[in-house]
């Protein structure tokens, strides 16, 4: 059975990642920052766990609690929009560095922190939802915070892709399109359920041959 850990499950496309590989029978670890709330995904067999993924502390008690156990497919969906002043004109510095905390470092933190999981798998697929917000080549300006800490993400992640290759590791680097969820808001054309659909096939084909590319959820490549 494959089992999939997905960072960030309590809502939106992190829940969704849930329920598709929980109805396909994968054993799923859904993570987020308070269990105690977290909306329960109408299909069994998913373990519940605390991570809060800007956080070293919080991302290596979740691999003492996992102890060793192998990772097939680690998602990391967690990301938040930043803060409201964060324009070329005014921005708020603290909550730029959140940003970059939680969206570009997080999703380091916890790949090293369940590095040795993740080996112990025989998928070996490591994935970062990104967005089409951090390309710079197709960029608008504006949510300077956002658009930078998925910038960085990306070349993070293109980096990790170069050296975890020669562990056999290969790494998607993934935009949903714009999705209706908190994040995405009320006017975004996509459903969760047809974004989710098409991370999972993009998943499903990631290999060491095509590890380390920037791709929309329905495949198509983005620019850097
Ligand atoms: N929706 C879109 O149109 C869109 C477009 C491009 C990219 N994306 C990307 O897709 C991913 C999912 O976004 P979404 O639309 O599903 O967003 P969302 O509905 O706002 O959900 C964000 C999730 O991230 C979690 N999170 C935030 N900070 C966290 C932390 N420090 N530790 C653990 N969990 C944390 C939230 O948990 P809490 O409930 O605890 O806050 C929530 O579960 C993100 O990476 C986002 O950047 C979304």
């Amino acid at each position: 059975m494959t089992t999939i850990l997905v960072t960030g499950a309590n809502r939106g496309l992190g829940l969704e990642f849930v329920r598709q590989y929980a109805a396909e029978k994968a054993e799923v670890i859904a993570c987020c920052r308070n269990p105690a709330k977290a909306d329960k995904p109408a299909v069994p067999g998913v373990r519940v766990m605390e991570l809060d993924v800007g956080s070293p502390e919080s991302a290596a008690r979740l691999a003492e609690a996992l102890g060793g156990k192998p990772v097939d497919i680690l998602i990391n969906n967690a990301a938040v929009y930043g803060p409201k002043k964060q324009s070329a004109v005014e921005s708020d510095y603290e909550g730029f560095l959140e940003t970059y905390r939680i969206n570009s470092l997080g999703p380091l933190m916890v790949s090293q922190a369940l590095r040795a999981n993740l080996l112990a798998g025989r998928d070996k697929k490591l994935v970062v939802i990104s967005s089409e917000a951090g390309s710079i080549s197709d960029s608008s300006g504006g949510v300077l915070a956002y658009r930078a800490s998925k910038a960085a993400l990306n070349m993070i992640f293109h980096g990790v892709a170069k050296s975890w290759a020669r562990d056999g590791v290969a790494v998607g680097i993934l935009h949903p399109g714009w999705v209706k969820t908190d994040m995405g808001g009320p006017d975004a054309p996509i459903g969760v359920e047809e974004s989710v659909r098409g991370l999972r096939a993009r998943i499903a084909e990631l290999n060491l041959s095509n590890s380390g590319r920037f791709l929309d959820y329905k495949g198509a490549a983005i620019g850097w």
